[in-house]
């Protein structure tokens, strides 16, 4: 997909490493990383600063060693390093710049009534969370959101009201600093470039719209930008801006790609997650992955071995609609409903299952956990790539705010 720069749309996400990565977040998150790397320009990092918000009181060694193991999680998982720029967020200092430029214009009741900061206290009660940096950890995602233009942010329901956030604040810096003195002045020259009849049909749709709200309008002027080839970027951006009365983009608004949540239940039938002590890791212990699904609750209506039940009442069912095709699932309907198979019989192709993807990961990490410098290159050319793009938004940014003084 291309943008209207004529670059790949770009995509960003984070993921905070406090702790393993685990096959939900597998069948949720990474899987739609892999396929988003073959679509889009996509920039993927481990959030450590984020980390600190809610963890700071830990050892925090353990955010360096589940960041290492992190990134290597995601290679075994198929993010193809040779697409992607994988980095981590920490050694990319322009986010905390962007951070620190948008906490002046965001409003506290903006990050009040972000829902994820009640939730967390109340959740992480053994946790001292009323600090600055709880409060602020939507500035600084949106700071790592924008700082990339991101055009899409593929995250879970819970992150939605964060992206939602950043909108609001790319469009406040917008208003803000999108009018640079002799802003209509500089955009009444960009139209010049558009030629005569361009000019003058810009200059008449712009006037429909602004002047009676025509949203026909509105898209006929934008197809018209978008179809010239004469004028810079920077002028179209201008072009856009002065076309709905408001000031150039110099942040990007991005939308929130929902992820499906992973409804992959964990080894004691809850959902997984690693607050609950019941995952999967993503490369996980054979014998550990076997005793723990062999163990795993099954419909309670199975006491005994001749007692039928309902895969719907049942944990491990939800684990076959992940990992078997249409024949095991048949099998697994009537032999539970008839009670001719028995709950260990019914896990054994779903051990199978589990064991082989779990084999497939262990083979395509086996060459990054046997060489740290493998991972160590990978990660130091991500962020490279990461600060030279980061570093480009950032000069516009503190251009835009008069910053650039001497
Ligand atoms: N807040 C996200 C989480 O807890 C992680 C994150 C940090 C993120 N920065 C981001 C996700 C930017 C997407 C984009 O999962
Ligand atoms: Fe669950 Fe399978 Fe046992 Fe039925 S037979 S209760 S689906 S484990």
């Amino acid at each position: 997909m291309i943008n209207r720069s004529g670059q790949p749309e770009r995509v960003v996400s984070g993921m905070r490493p406090t702790g393993r990565v685990h096959l939900g977040h597998y069948h949720g998150v990474l899987k739609s990383w892999i396929d988003l790397q073959h679509k889009y320009d996509c920039f993927f990092f481990i959030a450590d600063w984020h980390a600190l918000t809610t963890h700071y009181e830990d050892d925090l060694s353990m955010i360096g060693r589940y960041a290492r193991e992190m990134v290597i999680d995601w290679l075994a998982a198929g993010v193809d390093p040779g697409r992607v720029t994988m980095f981590i967020q920490s050694r990319v200092p322009e986010h905390a710049e962007l951070d620190v430029l948008l906490s002046m214009i965001t409003p506290l009741s903006w990050l009040e009534r972000v829902p994820s900061y009640k939730d967390q206290q109340e959740k992480l009660k053994e946790r001292e969370l009323a600090t600055h940096g709880f409060l602020g950890y939507p500035v600084l995602q949106s700071a790592d959101i924008l700082i990339y233009c991101a055009n899409h942010v593929p995250v879970g329901e819970d992150q939605v009201p964060h992206v939602e956030l950043t909108r609001e604040v790319a469009r406040r810096f917008n208003y803000l600093f999108g009018r640079d003195p002799g802003y209509a002045d500089k955009a009444e020259e960009a139209i010049k470039k558009l030629g005569k009849k361009g000019a003058r049909l810009y200059r008449n749709l712009r006037a429909a719209y602004l002047e009676q709200g025509d949203q026909e309008a509105l898209a006929k002027a934008r197809a018209l930008l978008e179809e010239n080839q004469n004028v810079a970027i920077v002028e179209k951006e201008r072009l856009y801006g002065y076309l709905e009365g408001r000031g150039r983009i110099i942040l990007e608004e991005p939308a929130a790609l929902l992820t499906a949540a992973s409804k992959l239940p964990g080894l004691d039938g809850e959902k997984m997650s690693k607050s609950y002590d019941n995952i999967i890791a993503l490369r996980d212990d054979p014998h550990r992955v076997e005793k723990g699904l062999r163990a795993m609750p099954t419909d309670p209506a199975r006491k005994r071995r001749h007692d039928p039940g309902d895969p719907q009442k049942c944990p491990v069912w939800d684990l076959h609609q992940v990992y078997s095709d249409h024949e095991v699932k048949e099998w697994v309907q009537d032999g539970c409903r008839s009670a001719a198979i028995g709950c260990l019989d019914c896990k054994q192709p779903l051990i199978d299952a589990v064991l082989a993807e779990q084999q497939l990961m262990h083979t395509r990490a086996a060459p990054y956990a046997d060489d740290p410098t493998l991972v160590r290159n990978i990660i130091a050319d991500g962020c490279e790539r990461a600060r030279t793009v980061a570093t480009q938004t950032l000069d516009e940014v503190r251009r835009s705010m008069g910053l650039e003084y001497y």
